[in-house]
């Protein structure tokens, strides 16, 4: 193998895609492949402690997911429900900080509760911020900052005052990543060459890793092939090479 070019990446997010696949084409029921995906989360989580990756974004339930059949999305909110539960305590001793993007006030009460809980209860970890994604899609998130944003000029005239004064930096802390750099690698699962309405802003200079193995197959050595090639890749930013 050739000489590294990047160092690790500092904000990995990963779209977890296949679990039914997975499940099928191991004759079991869908909702055995999702479980088999929380057990891959836990390894990845503990991958990126040992690796020491500061931020990891997984993509767990989008907005486009409530259009799934009623029996499966019960077997997800289960599975969240049932992961933090039994999580929280590994989460608070492992020095993990868990953040939500998305909207996820409108998922089951019992369930935004334990989040609001596990949220405060490592609130004041920094070894890893483990950013869920839930009830999120990218193209809402992006017309939300608008409607923040044109809200708060009608109140503060001063806030923007031309198209220059709206910059990027401006405009990204409207969006739910708010204070996070931008992902570095986003590695997809299950071979499928899209973004699913993901982090379409963030992921701009994003190296995309797909690899064909579905999530239940994606382990902690899977996951070091992903970082490997990323730390092999040319970054240029728009610029040339030098
Ligand atoms: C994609 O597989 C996966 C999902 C829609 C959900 C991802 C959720 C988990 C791994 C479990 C819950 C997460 C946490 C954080 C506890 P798919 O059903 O789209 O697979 P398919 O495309 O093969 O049908």
């Amino acid at each position: 193998m050739g000489r590294t070019k990047n160092s690790k990446p500092n904000h990995i997010a990963i779209i977890m895609d296949g679990n039914g696949r997975w499940a099928q084409e191991h004759g079991f029921p869908r909702a055995v492949g999702h479980k088999t995906g929380v057990e891959r989360v836990r390894e990845i989580v503990r991958a990126s402690l040992d690796r020491e990756i500061p931020i990891l974004t997984l993509y767990a339930f989008s907005q486009e997911n409530w259009k799934r059949p009623a029996e499966e999305i019960s077997v997800l909110m289960r599975l969240l429900d049932y992961f933090l539960e039994e999580e929280a305590k590994t989460l608070v001793e492992q020095g993990v900080k868990l953040r939500i993007l998305g909207h996820p006030e409108a998922l089951p009460a019992p369930i935004y509760e334990k989040l609001k809980k596990v949220v405060s209860a490592t609130s004041g970890n920094s070894r890893l911020l483990l950013n869920i994604a839930l009830n999120y899609g990218s193209r809402s998130e992006i017309l939300g900052a608008i409607y923040a944003i044109v809200e708060k000029a009608k109140n503060e005239p001063s806030f923007v005052t031309g198209p220059e004064s709206l910059t990027e930096e401006k405009f990204a802390s409207f969006l739910d990543t708010q204070g996070l750099p931008d992902p570095d690698l986003l590695i997809r699962t299950s071979g499928e060459m899209r973004l699913s309405n993901f982090l379409l802003w963030q992921l701009s200079y994003a190296e995309i890793y797909i690899t064909k193995k579905y999530w239940p197959d994606f382990t902690a050595d899977e996951y070091a092939l992903a970082i490997a090639e990323y730390q092999m890749r040319d970054r240029r930013f728009g610029d040339v090479l030098v």
